[in-house]
């Protein structure tokens, strides 16, 4: 058994559009906290990215972006791994492998495949199709215990732990099967426009989501435009209140106040000023991401290098680990 320092971390997100408070508050967040107690890998996968076209001078800029968000949060390099995934090829190269023991059928299954398929409809790339397969290389390729992730990846997780199983079985013990962590509160932010579908970078409405970068002015006005019902209490209800219900979460997790609290606080208020406060609330919470973006954006170089040196950092790891993986199975001679 390892003990507890040495058990491994590793997420990631990607770098295909602007970062919100829903990758804040379900999965970013805990990754603060995490890297003080394990051995911690954040990526920044470029190569998800783009199994949905990206144009490339924008791909280019929030790649950087995301890393320098990373940062901005509180993610420290002297504690954790911050790399670029297209910088170590071991990924590629491990997904390829598993490719060789991924099923057509599993991945047919995955329920954010199926929810792009029906936006995307016959414009789906073979890319996106195998997307799972590439993020359980992602995984297994550090050998990795534990992944911080919203809801909405437990699916695939669960599928990159019974790959690792699948691969034990047939050439030997090599990966650990990884569990994920998943908050209670945030796992699973829904959209300010819709509150019956999750927050998403890929929404078209852009008040959709409130992005990590937006100006106060914005966040407030997004808030402001947020759906609710047409009642007039601001009671947690997840049948008839979802947009509330998603607020005051918001609200619970910017402010440090449990949601009976605030359902206290706002007895007998309007949404108007229930709206107004957590658009402030918002702001605040935030302010310090931003300021700290702000400097880190001055100097992007100093951020490349953080960058490259992660890479060199996961590269010693993941060679090591693919190089294992290779010798089962039989590609050396
Ligand atoms: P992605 O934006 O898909 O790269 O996701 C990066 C991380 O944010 C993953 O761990 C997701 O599970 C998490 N995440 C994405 N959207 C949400 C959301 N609406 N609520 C909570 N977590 C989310
Ligand atoms: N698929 C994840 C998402 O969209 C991003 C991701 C890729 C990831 N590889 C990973 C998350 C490995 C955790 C671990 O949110």
């Amino acid at each position: 058994m390892k003990d507890i320092k040495n058990k491994i971390i590793f997420s990631a997100a990607q770098p295909s559009g602007n970062l919100h408070l829903g990758n804040y508050l379900g999965a970013i967040k805990q990754w603060i906290d995490l890297q003080n107690n394990y051995k911690s890998i954040f990526s920044i996968v470029d190569y998800h990215a783009i199994t949905i076209y990206q144009e490339p001078q924008k791909l280019r800029e929030k790649i950087l972006e995301t890393a320098m968000i990373y940062l901005a949060a509180g993610i420290d390099p002297k504690k954790s791994i911050i790399f670029v995934q297209s910088d170590v090829r071991e990924h590629t190269e491990l997904a390829w492998i598993l490719n060789t023991i991924s099923k057509i059928s599993e991945l047919e299954l995955m329920t954010q495949y199926k929810d792009k398929v029906k936006k995307l409809r016959s414009n789906v790339s073979v890319g996106l199709f195998d997307y799972p397969v590439l993020m359980a290389a992602d995984i297994l390729l550090y050998k990795t215990d534990f992944v911080p992730v919203g809801e909405d990846q437990k699916q695939h997780i669960e599928f990159a732990r019974m790959l690792a199983r699948r691969f034990n079985n047939l050439y030997g013990e090599i990966f650990i099967e990884p569990k994920e962590i998943i908050i209670k509160e945030g796992a699973r932010i829904m959209g300010l426009d819709d509150p019956e579908k999750k927050m998403s970078k890929s929404a078209e409405n852009q008040n959709n989501y409130i992005a990590l970068i937006d100006e106060p002015s914005l966040i407030k006005e997004k808030i402001k435009k947020a759906v609710t019902d047409s009642g007039k209490e601001i009671v947690y209800d997840l049948e008839k209140k979802k947009g509330i219900a998603n607020l005051l979460t918001i609200y619970s997790l910017v402010s440090s106040k449990t949601i009976k609290q605030l359902e206290k606080e706002y007895k007998g208020k309007n949404y108007g000023e229930f709206k107004k406060d957590l658009g402030e609330a918002i702001v605040y919470f935030l302010d310090p991401l931003q300021k700290n973006l702000k400097k880190l954006k001055e100097n992007p170089a100093n951020v490349k290098k953080i960058l490259k040196n992660g890479a060199e950092q996961a590269k010693i790891i993941a060679s090591k680990n693919l190089e294992e993986a290779k010798n089962k199975i039989g590609i050396n001679y």
